[in-house]
């Protein structure tokens, strides 16, 4: 662990008076939430994930692409949060922290963030495809390659209430998102490579109003030149230490 960038980070929250957190794919990572790719396992290895992803795939065949989702809602209730999921609702007590995740997991909720902006939409806020209508649905492991999706009282089907690839973010969510990365004075990048716009665009407007950026990945990113601290290290391990320090 490298605590000379620990420290720095440190300081610059320190002097900070709102701080916006930015988290990616390796916020989860310790949880071991499945990726894409975890999922395709058994009869799934066959299909590509890229390709169930997509608005075309649920016109195509809505059986497959609901089933595909019902099993990574599922895997998902068999995680937990991380402590760096911890570290960052319980910084929120004290600190005026607001979270923004490209993520569409609930671990954030779950670890206790309230208020969190998601991005790229969430695996547990499924909607009507035609009116748009929020549906609370339960979820369960497929018995099969295909489930037929729940039928909304329109007619329509409810879909995963998720950012396909080709879709729109949805708007007010960027919005939101944009508004916190101009506002705050540290912008605090987690477990994202920043290679998918325009969420990794956030950190560049942050910069542009002055807030000083701080990138927590073990690897490096095409992001972490436009950091000002880069700490070389786990989501749970350095959230934890940055967070204790500053109480
Ligand atoms: P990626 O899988 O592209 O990047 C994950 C990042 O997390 C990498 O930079 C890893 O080095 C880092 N990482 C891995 N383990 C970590 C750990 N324990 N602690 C901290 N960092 C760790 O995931 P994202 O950047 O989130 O979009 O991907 C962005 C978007 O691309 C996703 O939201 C998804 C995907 O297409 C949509 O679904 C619309």
């Amino acid at each position: 662990m490298s605590n000379a960038a620990i420290s720095q980070a440190v300081e610059a929250i320190r002097s900070a008076t709102t701080i916006t957190v930015l988290t990616g794919a390796g916020m989860s990572a310790e949880s071991g939430v499945p990726t894409f790719r975890d999922v395709q396992t058994g009869l799934w290895a066959k299909y590509d994930p890229m390709t169930l992803a997509t608005p075309e795939a649920w016109e195509d065949d809505p059986a497959l692409v609901w089933a595909w989702y019902q099993r990574r809602r599922a895997m998902l209730q068999a995680v937990e949060p991380n402590d760096g999921h911890r570290a960052v609702a319980e910084w929120a007590s004290t600190a005026d922290v607001r979270v923004v995740t490209q993520n569409v997991d609930d671990l954030h909720e779950r670890a206790g963030s309230t208020d969190v902006v998601n991005v790229h939409g969430s695996l547990f806020a499924c909607r009507c495809d035609t009116c748009g209508r929020h549906h609370e649905v339960e979820a369960r492991e497929p018995d099969g390659e295909r489930v037929d999706p729940p039928a909304c009282e329109c007619g329509g089907r409810v879909r995963p209430g998720v950012v396909w690839f080709g879709e729109m973010l949805p708007q007010n969510a960027f919005a939101e998102a944009t508004a916190r990365a101009e506002a705050c004075d540290v912008f605090l990048l987690v477990g994202t490579s920043g290679v998918v716009y325009p969420a990794a665009g956030l950190p560049h407007i942050a910069r542009g109003a002055g807030a000083t950026i701080i990138e927590i990945n073990p690897q490096e990113t095409d992001l972490s030149d436009a950091c000002d601290i880069t700490v070389r290290a786990t989501a749970a391990t350095a959230l934890p230490e940055i967070v204790s320090a500053l109480r």
